[in-house]
């Protein structure tokens, strides 16, 4: 296992901790994790609403900094990159899958999973091609000329994971990415996560607290008041209630589970 052998892992999270000042107090979101991502694997992070998680995925992606302990990407200190470098990095190999979505709302479902090839300067022919090739995977090509407000919660939450695959990142981070969705197309979109790590060797890291999902990941956290908990991490944890659960948008009824739509989605029917 050493750091500078061939077999280096992707993302490090090597005891860190992240402790915000609050109204004079210190809250601890996260204690002292360590967790080890390597490349192509399918990791879930679980734990109650509070417990740290979105904390953590900031941290892995390097939007926030610890307050202890070190994060590094292949190695290298996320902390000494600099920002230059890590807007570099996240714009080419961390896809991330907000819990709010952070859609543009003005731009078609299409403009928006086309942006970071934009930014990237990728060409329109291509730019055309991949958006499509993922708005597809995701099951929302007839709703590419939807903007954000048109589309249900479920719907918005496919399209921030098919801008988040986009760019083939080497990992993909998300937080909650199927909380506004039914069982069956948060099925789905795990069955996805699972080809992807697979297929194209994308690492996955996501927070979900919703037990059927755990048995899709390869690896499985548990953490509780900013801490790993020791044990069997699959075992059922207590689904989060909602009132103080931070919901950036209005909840939605799911009223029945909505197959995923028809079309040639291979890996959605791969599931079912
Ligand atoms: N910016 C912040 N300032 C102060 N406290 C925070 C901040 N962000 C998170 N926390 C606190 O840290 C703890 C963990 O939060 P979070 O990582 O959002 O948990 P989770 O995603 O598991 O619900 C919570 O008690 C939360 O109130
Ligand atoms: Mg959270």
């Amino acid at each position: 296992m050493t750091e500078n052998g061939a077999t280096q892992p992707l993302l490090v999270a090597d005891h860190v901790g992240r402790m915000f000042h609050l109204e004079g107090e210190e809250v601890h979101a996260v204690r002292d994790i360590s967790i080890t991502v390597n490349r192509g694997r399918f990791v879930a992070i679980v734990g109650r609403s509070g417990s740290g998680k979105t904390t953590l995925l900031n941290l892995l992606a390097g939007l926030d900094t610890p307050t202890s302990g070190q994060v590094r990407f292949e190695g290298r200190d996320v902390v000494e990159m600099g920002e230059k470098e890590m807007t570099e990095l996240r714009r080419h190999r961390i896809g991330i899958v907000f819990q709010s979505f952070g859609l543009l709302p003005l731009l078609s479902a299409f403009e928006n999973v086309e942006l970071p090839l934009r930014i990237a300067g990728v060409g329109a022919r291509t730019r055309n091609e991949r958006a499509a090739e993922v708005l597809d995977l995701v099951g929302l090509l007839p709703r590419s000329r939807h903007r954000p407000f048109e589309l249900s919660g479920g719907e918005q939450q496919r399209v921030a994971i098919a801008r988040a695959v986009v760019m083939r990142p080497s990992v993909i981070l998300a937080d909650e990415p199927t909380g506004e969705l039914d069982s069956a197309n948060a099925q789905s979109i795990f069955g996805l996560f699972s080809q992807m790590a697979g297929a194209e060797e994308m690492a996955i890291v996501t927070t979900t607290h919703d037990q059927t999902l755990l048995d899709m990941a390869e690896e499985v956290y548990e953490i509780g008041d900013g801490l790993l908990l020791d044990g069997d991490a699959s075992a059922p944890s207590e689904p989060e209630d909602s009132p103080n659960a931070e919901v950036d948008s209005p909840p939605e009824t799911v009223r029945s589970p909505v197959p995923p739509d028809p079309g040639d989605d291979s890996i959605f029917r791969r599931l079912d």
